[in-house]
C-alpha cells in the first residue's frame, strides 16, 4: 500500500497507531523529531464530527506529523454538567480519523492525566480572560481546560496546536496561557464548521432531540440578525436585548447574547463601531436540557 504524504486526495486508509500511554507516546514523538518532522496536534474530547476533523485537515497540511487526543477531561465539567453522559464513542472515531491521515491517538485515562485524582492537582488559572462571559456561566471551566492542553502539551510536545474557532473564548485562553507560560507552540484557530442550517456543529448536538433541533438554528439566525441591527447602526444594548427576545420566544434559556472585542473579548462600545474594527457576537443559551454555544466575528465597516 504507497501513501502520499503532503495531499488528502491520495491517502489510503490504513488503521490508526493508538496510543495509551505516556512512554510510548513520547518514544515515537522522539523518533519523528530526529527525523526533523514538524508536529501538529489537535486535542478532542472525543465523539467527532466534521468540525473536529477539519482541524485535523488543517494540522495535516501544517506539518508532516499529526497527533489527535481523545480524552473527556473531567476537570473542565462541573458536578451537575454532563462528563457521565459525555458520548464516547471511540470506535467510530478511530474510523474516522483513519480517513484524514492522522499519524497517533493518543487516549490516555484519568489515573494518568491525574494520578493524585483531578482535585489534587497542580493546575493553570489564566486570569481575566477565563472568567468573563462563558467563564461567569461555568466558573473552573476554562481553568480546567488550561490545566489538561498544558499537560497535554507537555506529553505530546507539539510545534502546531488546533483549536476550533466555535470555542472561541477557549482558543483566546489557550493563546494567553502559551504566551504567558512561553510554550514554544503555534495555536491556530480552525473556523466554525456549520449544518446547513446553520448550526454549529458540536458533539453536544447528538443531545437534541427532533424538536429541539430544528429550533436549534435560531441561534445562529440571532448572531446574524444581531450583526445586521449593528450594521444597521441599532444601539449595541438594545440589539442584544431584541436577540435575548428572539431566541426567548423559540424556546431559549438565554446564557447571554453579547457584542465582544474580538482580541480581548471586553465589552464593545460605540465607539468600537464603525472603525473597521473586528468584533465578535458570543452566545449561549439551552434549547431543553441542551446548552449550545455559538459566535460570529465581523467588520464594521467605518460609515465615513
Ligand atoms: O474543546 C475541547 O474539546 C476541549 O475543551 C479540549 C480542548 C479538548 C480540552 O479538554
Amino acid at each position: 500500500m504507497t501513501l502520499i504524504r503532503g495531499s488528502l486526495a491520495f491517502y489510503n486508509i490504513m488503521p490508526v497507531t493508538v496510543c495509551h500511554n505516556i512512554e510510548s507516546l513520547r518514544a515515537r514523538v522522539k523518533q519523528w523529531r530526529n527525523n526533523n518532522e514538524t508536529i501538529a496536534f489537535v486535542p478532542t474530547m472525543g465523539n467527532l464530527h466534521e468540525g473536529h476533523l477539519s482541524l485535523v485537515d488543517i494540522a495535516r497540511q501544517k506539518a508532516g506529523r499529526v497527533v489527535v487526543s481523545i480524552y473527556v477531561n473531567p476537570l473542565q465539567f462541573a458536578p451537575d454538567e454532563d462528563f457521565d453522559s459525555y458520548p464516547r464513542t471511540l470506535d467510530d472515531d478511530l474510523k474516522k480519523l483513519q480517513t484524514r491521515g492522522v499519524d497517533l491517538v493518543f487516549t490516555p485515562d484519568s489515573a494518568m492525566i491525574y494520578p493524585h485524582g483531578e482535585q489534587q492537582c497542580s493546575f493553570v488559572e489564566v486570569p481575566v480572560l477565563s472568567h468573563i462571559i462563558e467563564g461567569e456561566f461555568r466558573p473552573g471551566f476554562f481553568r480546567g481546560v488550561a490545566t489538561v492542553v498544558l499537560k497535554l502539551f507537555n506529553m505530546v510536545q507539539p510545534d502546531i496546536a488546533v483549536f476550533g474557532e466555535k470555542d472561541f473564548q477557549q482558543l483566546l485562553v489557550i493563546r494567553q496561557m502559551v504566551a504567558d507560560l512561553d510554550l514554544p507552540v503555534e495555536i491556530i484557530g480552525g473556523p466554525i464548521k456549520r449544518e446547513s442550517d446553520g448550526l454549529a456543529m458540536s458533539s453536544r448536538n447528538n443531545y437534541l432531540g427532533a424538536e429541539e433541533r430544528e429550533k436549534s438554528r435560531y441561534l445562529s439566525e440571532t448572531l446574524l440578525a444581531f450583526r445586521r441591527q449593528i450594521e444597521k447602526g441599532v444601539a449595541i444594548e438594545q440589539a442584544e436585548t431584541s436577540c435575548v427576545k428572539m431566541l426567548e420566544s423559540q424556546g431559549f434559556a438565554v446564557d447571554y447574547v453579547t457584542l465582544r472585542q474580538v482580541k480581548s473579548l471586553q465589552k464593545a462600545t460605540k465607539d468600537d463601531v464603525g472603525l473597521n474594527n473586528e468584533l465578535i457576537i458570543l452566545a449561549a443559551a439551552k434549547i431543553g436540557s441542551t446548552r449550545l454555544i455559538d459566535n460570529l466575528k465581523f467588520v464594521i465597516e467605518s460609515s465615513t
